[in-house]
């Protein structure tokens, strides 16, 4: 039975699509077989990341697929050892069928007040319809320093839920990677590499 990670928020642009690719890139790296559904039919902005990986001829290769629900993105986890739910940016009750079927849920969120309260308020509602808190974590992005990384961590915590280790800067560098195909893990900037490495290899560590 494969391990299931959901991206999930009710912002869009936060960071689902981006951890879901660095996650299966290293995933793979690590001999798992794994998988990203991309859930968001509209967009398919990992199905695009994964056609412009393989044109690129970039490896490990990564395997990502479209599906119009968790449910039928679970009907072939069999095959694999990691099934990673790139989630939309949508209502908490979308959210909640996503969240039941994963054995973790990581919701990525900026560090303002503006970001975090309704990051907190989503994960309060997923814990009142019975999602185990211990299945939920947050993961910061677009930090600015690493005093805005440590506040935003201690209002999350304060909150009652893990914060993954790490956070990520924003930082064009990322954003340029993935317009190749690229993880956040690849970029030509080891530091921030090491950066990301940190960030996923916390969330690995929750779930193997
Ligand atoms: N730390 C960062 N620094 C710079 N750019 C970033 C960072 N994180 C994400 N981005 C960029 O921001 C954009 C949105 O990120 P991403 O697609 O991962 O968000 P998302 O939560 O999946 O969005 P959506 O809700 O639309 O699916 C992408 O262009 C991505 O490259
Ligand atoms: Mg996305």
């Amino acid at each position: 039975m494969a391990t299931v990670v959901a991206l999930v928020s009710q912002k869009g642009g936060v960071g689902k699509s981006t951890l879901s690719r660095a996650l299966a890139r290293e995933a793979a790296a690590g001999g798992l077989r794994v998988k990203v559904a991309d859930l968001d039919t509209q967009q398919g902005t990992s199905v695009d990341w994964h056609r412009a990986r393989l044109n690129a001829g970039i490896e490990p290769v990564v395997s990502v697929e479209a599906f119009a629900t968790a449910a039928q993105a679970l009907a072939i986890a069999d095959g694999y050892d990691l099934l990673i739910i790139d989630g939309p940016a949508r209502t908490s009750q979308a959210t909640l069928e996503i969240a039941k079927s994963a054995n973790l849920v990581v919701q990525p969120t900026g560090a303002s007040l503006d970001d975090l309260r309704p990051a907190v308020r989503e994960f309060h509602a997923l814990a009142k319809a019975g999602i185990p808190a211990d299945r939920l974590a947050f993961a910061l992005n677009r930090i600015g320093t690493d005093a805005e990384e440590a506040e935003a961590r201690a209002y999350l915590e304060e909150a009652g839920y893990s914060v993954l280790a790490g956070g990520l800067f924003e930082r064009p560098a990322y954003r340029q990677a993935q317009n190749e195909g690229r993880s956040i893990t690849e970029t030509r900037f080891p530091k921030l590499n090491e950066r990301a490495d940190v960030l996923l290899q916390s969330l690995i560590d929750r779930v193997v």
